[in-house]
Order: C-alpha cells, then structure tokens, then sequence
C-alpha cells in the first residue's frame, strides 16, 4: 500500500520512461473548489493496446501469461477510488500515453500528498537524458519547470551535475512550499 499520493509518481513516471518516451509530463493539481487532486501523466512514448489497457488495469481478473504483474497502475487505481476518484488511461501505440489520476480532497480516507518536489526531483536525476515537463497548479496558481528550459540554460553541463542537481532541487522544493505556504499535506 502507498502511503503518500507522492509515491505514485516515480512509479507511473518510471513507466513512461521504460516505454521509451522522449518527454514525460507530470501535471499535480489541487483544487479546494472541486474537492479534487488530478495528477496527469502524459508521454511520447511507445503507448498500449486496448488490450493491454485492460489488462494492466484489472490485473487480477484478466489471464496473463506473457508478462509479469506489475502493480504501478492498479495501485494508483486501487487509492484513487479509495477516495471516490478515478483512474483514467488513454493510450495509442506508437504516439504515447495519458495516464490521468483523481482523489477526493478531503476524503478521509485520502493519503497525504507527500513529497511532490523530492518525486520530481528522483526522476530528473535518475534520467538526466530525459526531458520533463512538471507543473503543479495549487488552487490556480501555477508553478511550471521544464528541463527543456534548463538544459538550454546550462548546456553542456548534464542535468545530474552536483551543483546543477543540487539547484533544481532547492528550485522544485521552494517554488511548491511557495504555492501553498508549505502547510498543505
Ligand atoms: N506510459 C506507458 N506507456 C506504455 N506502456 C505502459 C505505460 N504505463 C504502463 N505500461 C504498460 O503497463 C504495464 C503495467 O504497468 P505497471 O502497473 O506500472 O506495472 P509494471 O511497471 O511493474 O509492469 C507495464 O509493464 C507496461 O507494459
Ligand atoms: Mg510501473
């Protein structure tokens, strides 16, 4: 079980990256006028059959023979509908793939959001060859980073360079304790 809604997005990201995506954008949103938390995961990557789709996401009903079961995706299912949210995925093969996540905001039975800047952060240095494109939209006000961005800033000094990563980090950190004070779990 996840302890924090955080922990889903190494997992999901990852996912994007072993299909081989190019760019990968991880979209967080809260909105205390909806009730909800939407986190968006979209890539250029290989994408799925309808098939798979359905397999992946009912992985206890569905005969599998040919892969192994993976529990990325009916994880973040299984704690989304926990909270009266949903699981979307949208997938094309050969164009990519939207995975879109929604959480009650104020279930109870809603995980903490956990450490979104330290998710963002791990993948970045973890795939410094991989581009990325975060935001996190706190009750509309938005806060964006684009590796794009800072690999032209910083070229050719890699994304994974200590004193570059170390940036980033304190960047990512700042900016989202900024959007809501640091006070929201
Ligand atoms: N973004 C994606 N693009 C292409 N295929 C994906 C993507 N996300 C998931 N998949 C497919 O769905 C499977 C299940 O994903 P997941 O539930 O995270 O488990 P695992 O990653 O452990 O296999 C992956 O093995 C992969 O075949
Ligand atoms: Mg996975």
């Amino acid at each position: 079980m996840m302890r924090e809604l955080s922990d889903n997005i190494m997992d999901i990201a990852q996912n994007s990256i072993s299909a081989g995506a190019a760019l990968t954008e991880v979209h967080v949103k809260v909105s205390h006028a909806d009730n909800l938390i939407t986190f968006v995961f979209q890539d250029d990557g290989c994408g799925m059959s309808e098939e798979l789709v359905q397999s992946v996401i009912e992985p206890f009903t569905t005969t599998r023979k040919t892969r192994k079961v993976g529990l990325g995706l009916p994880l973040l299912k299984q704690t989304a509908e926990m909270t009266g949210g949903t699981l979307d995925i949208r997938s094309t093969v050969g164009v990519g793939t939207t995975v879109t996540a929604t959480f009650g905001l104020d279930h109870i039975d809603r995980p903490p959001m956990g450490d979104v800047a330290g998710a963002w952060f791990s993948l970045v240095v973890m795939n410094p060859e991989k581009e990325f494109l975060f935001t996190y939209d706190y009750d509309g006000q938005v806060f964006t980073f684009d590796t794009r961005e800072v690999r032209a800033a910083v070229a050719p000094i890699p994304l994974n360079q200590m004193e570059i990563s170390a940036w980033i980090q304190e960047c990512l950190q700042s900016e989202i304790n900024e959007l809501h004070g640091g006070n929201f779990t």
